[in-house]
């Protein structure tokens, strides 16, 4: 085993409550912080369910924390090249609270099928790419990731909706931030207290979503 995959608290903790990856305490930590299941008033308002867009879902632990909070009025649609891990799940990914797209959160097939299922309260995307070890690609290669993430927010969040992405620091991430803060009240980021400190992954978070999504025919 690689001295960087040693279990350390925070593996360990999660398996004890039931996750199968550490990053839960990450979107626990910004959700205990933020509010990010608790979105603006003017979305709050609207009845059904709260949809959560989990991008980079797998192994599925923010998708099972997501689950696990919203009880029966929540429904999460997740996205990943990988599998779920369905040592956790106690059944919830096979649930109709649950949808899952098994592929590339960037490809044109699966984000027509992410817009069909919209419009969403929450954009979250954890999503990372394998990293080389060569920090100027790694970098660039999250930052196009987080970037496909806000597009989504732009299509398909509602007004008042909250999003939260993943970025590896360095490169052009000031304007990552600057697109959040164009669209949304509260743009920021945010390292929880759960990242690896070996790690260069921080968070950025839009909170409120000033505009609808743009989509015509969901206005
Ligand atoms: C840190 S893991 C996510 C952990 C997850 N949030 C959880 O709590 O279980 C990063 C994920 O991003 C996914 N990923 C990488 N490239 C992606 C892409 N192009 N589209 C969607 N997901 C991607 C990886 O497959 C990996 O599962």
């Amino acid at each position: 085993m690689k001295k960087y995959e040693k279990p350390d608290y925070w593996s360990i903790k999660a398996k004890k409550e039931g996750y199968p990856a550490r990053s839960v305490y990450k979107l626990q930590e910004m959700d205990e912080k933020f509010g990010l299941f608790s979105c603006a008033s003017t979305v709050a308002e609207k009845p059904g369910l709260f949809k959560v867009l989990d991008l980079g879902a797998a192994p599925g632990s923010w998708s099972l924390y997501a689950l696990r909070q919203g009880g029966k009025g929540i429904f999460i649609l997740g996205v990943d090249p990988a599998p779920l891990s369905q040592n956790y799940d106690r059944g919830l990914f096979g649930g109709v609270r649950y949808g899952f797209l098994q592929g590339d959160m960037t490809a044109r097939e699966i984000q027509e099928a992410v817009l069909a299922q919209g419009p969403f309260h929450l954009v979250m995307s954890d999503a990372a790419p394998g990293t080389t070890g060569n920090p100027g690609i790694d970098t660039l290669r999250s930052l196009v990731l987080a970037e496909a993430a806000l597009e989504y927010a732009d299509r398909i969040l509602l007004k008042g909706g909250n999003f939260v992405v993943k970025v590896f620091q360095g490169g052009d991430t000031p304007r990552l931030l600057q697109g959040i803060r164009e669209r949304f009240k509260t743009g920021r980021s945010f390292k929880p207290t759960a990242c690896r400190k070996t790690s260069f992954e921080t968070y950025y978070l839009g909170l409120d979503k000033k505009q609808p999504f743009s989509r015509p025919d969901h206005q």
